[in-house]
């Protein structure tokens, strides 16, 4: 990889159920990218700008990159939609990176958005249903909490364990949550109530889903040497990593394993030049909770059906060994589709320099992000250090 980029500046709105549409979501992400630059970044330098989005319930389908620059205030700086359903903030980062070392430009900015729950259940699920394959799961009816249903079935009837580290994972990530000041939910869940949810797709639970959010992302990215212009402790990124897979699962040879994300991990490692063990806490992609097992095993963590026992020992607690998803994953703060994988970077940006509050890591020194599309069709991962 040529020379790396760094992290300078990162904004976040709170997830939820919120009242501001989405450009005011847009700017308050924006605006507080802007104002975390310890030393500032002069907005009329940006050179060019990333909206990550897949335009939820149609509010601006096409050219929406432009609300980007009008609600930024960067009138006339190139801007670019990345849409990879709920991979486009991790493929929107790459992109940014991607500029960052090919081209002398300013500071680039990245943002990530969704605006999902202003419209009825049924559009909802029409808007979810878009980034599934059309004619053999959205048209026959397969939701996604559906897909992730039949894999999760298909790692239990493998590992019959599992469901004991399914709820683990939601009682975690649960009680992350509620440490996070902008996560959608910021409450701790019993083990019991996890197991007696209301069923949503057998064996899926309430809790093994993630919900439906509002909320937006941004961060704002210049080159490694340039970094101490802004900020003494800039995040940088040292590799990035994308795959891709068909789109229908059914096409697939083996239903629990994502080769876009083994793929995806393969290069950022390779790019970041570091091993595995070198990584002090991940962001994983947990929008079910058998979704988390699935990227411990693909990421290299776990061999098949090994995520089972690293989780339920606690070594994914965030006072464990390996901490996973110490903001509260998707489960808990959260999933504006087009937001959370630059949501994931911001919790890493603060994790990072020591500025995550009550849900600090101790001491963490790299990072790793990782951003699937859909049941696995897209994903990227990206790998972060500081000092
Ligand atoms: N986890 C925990 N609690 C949840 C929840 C979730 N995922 N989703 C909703 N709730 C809570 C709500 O806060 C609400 O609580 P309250 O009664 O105390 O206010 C209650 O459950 C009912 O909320 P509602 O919005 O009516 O739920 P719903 O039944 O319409 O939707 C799901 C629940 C799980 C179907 C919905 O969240 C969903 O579709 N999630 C998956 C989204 C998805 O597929 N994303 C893409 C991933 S690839």
């Amino acid at each position: 990889m040529g020379h790396r980029a760094a992290i300078v500046g990162a904004g976040h709105t709170r997830f939820g159920v919120l009242d501001a549409g989405p450009r005011a979501l847009l700017r308050g992400a924006v605006d507080e990218a802007f104002a975390s630059v310890d030393r500032g970044v002069d907005r009329a330098r940006v050179g060019e700008a990333f909206l990550a989005t897949l335009g939820f319930g149609g509010w601006q389908i096409g050219n929406s990159a432009a609300v980007l620059a009008e609600e930024a205030g960067l009138p006339g700086v190139p801007v670019t939609r990345v849409e990879n359903a709920c991979a486009s903030g991790g493929s929107a980062i790459r992109a940014a990176v991607r500029a960052v070392q090919e081209r002398d430009v300013g500071p680039v900015l990245v943002a990530g958005l969704e605006k999902m729950t202003d419209v009825t259940n049924a559009r909802r699920r029409y808007w979810l249903g878009v980034s599934g394959d059309t004619e053999w799961e959205r048209l026959a009816g397969l939701t996604f909490a559906g897909v992730y249903g039949l894999i999760a079935s298909r790692y239990l009837a493998d590992h019959p364990a599992g469901r004991e580290a399914l709820t683990e994972v939601a009682v975690k990530n649960h009680e992350n949550g509620a440490l996070n000041p902008k996560a959608h939910f910021q409450k701790r869940v019993r083990k019991e109530d996890v197991e007696r949810a209301t069923r949503v797709a057998d064996p899926l639970g309430l809790y093994d889903c993630c919900p439906v959010s509002d909320g937006a992302a941004a961060l704002l990215l210049v080159p490694a040497d340039r970094a101490k212009e802004y900020t003494d402790t800039p995040v940088y990124i040292d590799g990035v990593g994308a795959g891709s897979d068909s789109l229908a699962v059914q096409e697939r040879p083996e239903l629990t394993r994502f080769g876009a994300t083994r793929w995806a991990a393969d290069q950022a490692f390779h790019a970041a030049g570091v091993p595995r063990d070198s990584i002090s806490f991940l962001e994983v992609h947990d929008c079910f909770t058998i979704a988390e097992l699935l990227a411990l095993e693909d990421l290299g963590y776990a061999p098949p059906g090994g995520a089972v026992a690293m989780t339920t020992s606690g070594e994914t607690r965030r006072d464990g060994r390996r901490p996973v998803n110490p903001d509260g994953g998707l489960k808990a703060k959260g999933h504006p589709i087009g937001a959370t994988g630059v949501s994931q970077a911001y919790e890493v940006f603060l994790q990072l320099r020591g500025a995550a509050g009550p849900r600090q890591v101790p001491h963490p020194e790299r990072a790793l992000t990782h951003n699937v599309g859909g049941a696995g069709a897209t994903a990227n991962v990206t790998i972060y250090s500081v000092g």
